[in-house]
């Protein structure tokens, strides 16, 4: 295992993007959407490093591997209260291809929130198949298969507290 972003780095970065969210949004009251289980552990980081009215749900979508390549996900688990005029900001892991997120936030955006942003942990920019709009990354990254801090191969390393390569891997 490599360390590509070290657990100071990580800290330091998502402070700064907390506080960026925050000025950006004034008081307004914040709805944070946890996109299961990558986001889980940058989301419980963020979400304290937010001051003053914040709240949080989470989703789970499963994308249809193999059998198209549209990027169509399924939601698996959705949010347990309505997004109608709300300030929501969708927390992801990581965008690689961009074809979850882009399908994400149709879906979301079609349930009138007064605002939609996107904050993604880790970026690919030269994976990217679809250009979709991301308002907070917290790192841009070279094309590597990357796991820790809730990112996962096969289920395994979540618990990292680092960004690691997998040596041997992808
Ligand atoms: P996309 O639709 O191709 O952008 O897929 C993004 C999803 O693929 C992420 O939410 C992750 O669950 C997964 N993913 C993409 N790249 C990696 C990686 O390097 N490590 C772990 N999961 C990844
Ligand atoms: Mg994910």
């Amino acid at each position: 295992m490599t360390t590509l972003i070290s657990e100071a780095a990580l800290q330091a970065r998502v402070k700064e993007v907390a506080q960026q969210i925050r000025a950006d949004a004034g008081a307004e009251p914040i709805l944070l959407l946890g996109v299961l289980k990558g986001a889980f552990m940058f989301m419980a980081d963020l979400m304290r490093q937010i001051e003053g009215d914040v709240t949080c749900d989470f989703i789970s979508v499963s994308s249809y591997i193999g059998t198209t390549s549209s990027g169509e996900v399924q939601i698996r688990k959705d949010v347990d209260s309505p997004l109608e005029g709300r300030r929501v900001i969708i927390v992801e892991d990581i965008v690689d291809t961009g074809l979850t997120l882009h399908y994400l936030q149709g879906i979301l955006q079609n349930r009138n929130p007064s605002s939609l942003q996107t904050a993604c942990l880790l970026s690919k920019p030269s994976r990217r198949k679809t250009e979709v709009p991301v308002d907070y990354v917290g790192f841009e990254i070279d094309d590597k298969f990357v796991v820790g801090y809730g990112l996962d191969f096969n289920e395994r390393y979540r618990n990292l507290p680092f960004i690691g390569v997998v040596e041997g891997g992808h």
